[in-house]
């Protein structure tokens, strides 16, 4: 395990608190202070703050990035060197070119890879996909996905350098991955248009956006990110379809609501911004944002030899989206997305789907009025008229 930061803990907590036949064997931190209290603090074995000496110990199979993003590239480079299955946090790379570099180094060395984003591995989310799969909401022309909290919790994040960007890199690759899932990765993200301006914090980065991902079988996406969002974590989907409508809320209303006067004084739930008052925490926070699922996915492919779910390969086209995400925010125009290695379908599927009504006519909608009558708008085929029917 190397960090021992935020992600490093949700990580080792999953996989260390289970009773399972995976477990950490060994965790890397800078400081010998924090590695020796991780380590106690976890059970693990061993602790180290030698990189390299972490990676290339025998007894591992996998190394899970979990540090900042600008050092993920050179971790992958040296565990891949070293023969090690990879597990990298998001996003992949700081820009599509880092990413493709990942990408290459773990195939030419042939090591298992997965792209650790949790979000597409939440309960619902699962449920949800599953659901799309089936057809319950047909041919899914819109998927909207939100990320937005008060900021992140450590000083890289907001060093655009290290980050790589600001709330598009750091949230909006979890929305871009969540909306490509629903509207399925097979299919080729076309062009982009994004707006993006840093409103509140005083930084370089951006730390509001908003994008449109266009499609190659005329579905949209569209993600809303924020880093000064007041409130919590507020983590919402929506996906429509021809035939229905998914809702997804995952953090701020769960189900679970308290109230109290006087707090617990111990942290509730990640960016919960007051420990007093009207509360919404989470039951399961590794649950709810499939942290577990995700591992569970992940060490079964590496067991069966296969891709998880979320590869490199994701993590990549990931970045090649968000790339095209910051050309558009300095052109204000759409911008293409430019994937060098597209392995999904070359298809351009048809925008429509046209129902038929009789004969000669298409049926646009029909609707049952207040009071009782049914009226039905059709569209005639020869003459394209467009005309109503009470019935
Ligand atoms: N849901 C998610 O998937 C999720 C959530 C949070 C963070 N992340 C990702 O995880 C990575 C780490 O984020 P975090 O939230 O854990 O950050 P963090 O700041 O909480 O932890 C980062 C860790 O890296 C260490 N570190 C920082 N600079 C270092 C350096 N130069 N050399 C060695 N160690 C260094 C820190 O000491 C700390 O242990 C990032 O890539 C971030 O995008 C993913």
């Amino acid at each position: 395990m190397l960090g021992t930061g935020l992600i490093g803990n949700f990580y080792t907590m999953c996989i260390q608190d289970k009773r399972t036949q995976d477990y950490v064997h060994s965790v890397y931190s800078r400081t010998e202070e924090r590695a020796k209290k991780f380590a106690a603090d976890w059970n693990i074995p061993h602790w180290t703050t030698d990189l390299e000496a972490a990676i290339q110990q025998p007894e591992i199979d996998l190394v899970v990035i979990g540090l900042p993003n600008d050092m993920h590239l050179d971790i992958v480079e040296m565990a891949a060197r070293a023969g090690k299955g990879i597990l990298c946090t998001k996003p992949l790379g700081r820009t599509a070119q880092e990413a493709k570099a990942m990408l290459d180094l773990v195939e030419k060395a042939g090591v298992f890879h997965g792209y650790l984003e949790d979000l597409a591995y939440t309960p619902k989310t699962l449920k949800a996909l599953r659901t799309i799969k089936n057809g319950a909401i047909g041919r899914i022309t819109w998927a909207r996905s939100r990320e937005a909290h008060p900021g992140p919790h450590s000083d890289w994040f907001w060093d655009i350098e290290q980050a790589g960007g600001g709330a598009i890199i750091d949230i909006g690759c979890h929305c871009i991955e969540i909306t490509r899932n629903f509207i399925g990765k097979d299919v080729r993200p076309l062009e982009v248009m994004c707006w993006a301006d840093t409103l509140v914090k005083p930084i370089d980065a951006e730390d509001n956006a908003i994008g449109i991902i266009k499609y190659a079988n005329g579905a949209i996406a569209q993600f809303e990110v924020s880093w000064s969002y007041r409130g919590g974590l507020d983590i919402r989907d929506e996906v429509d379809g021809t035939e229905g409508t998914i809702r997804l809320d995952h953090f701020l209303r769960t189900g679970m609501e308290m109230f109290t006067a006087v707090g617990e004084g111990d942290y509730m739930a990640e960016k919960m911004e007051s420990s007093t008052g009207w509360l919404f925490p989470v039951g399961d926070e590794l649950n709810t944002l499939g942290y577990n699922h995700m591992f569970a996915d992940m060490f079964n492919a590496m067991d069966d030899n296969k891709l998880p779910m979320e590869s490199f390969y994701d993590g990549y086209i990931v970045n090649t989206i968000m790339d095209a995400c910051y050309r558009s925010v300095k052109s204000r125009t759409w911008e293409p997305v430019e994937i060098e290695d597209w392995r999904g379908s070359s298809e351009l599927k048809g925008k429509f789907q046209i129902k038929e009504y009789d004969a000669s006519h298409y049926l646009i909608k029909e609707e049952l009025l207040p009071d009782g009558r049914k009226k039905l708008i059709l569209k005639h085929k020869q003459s394209g008229r467009i005309l109503e029917q009470v019935v």
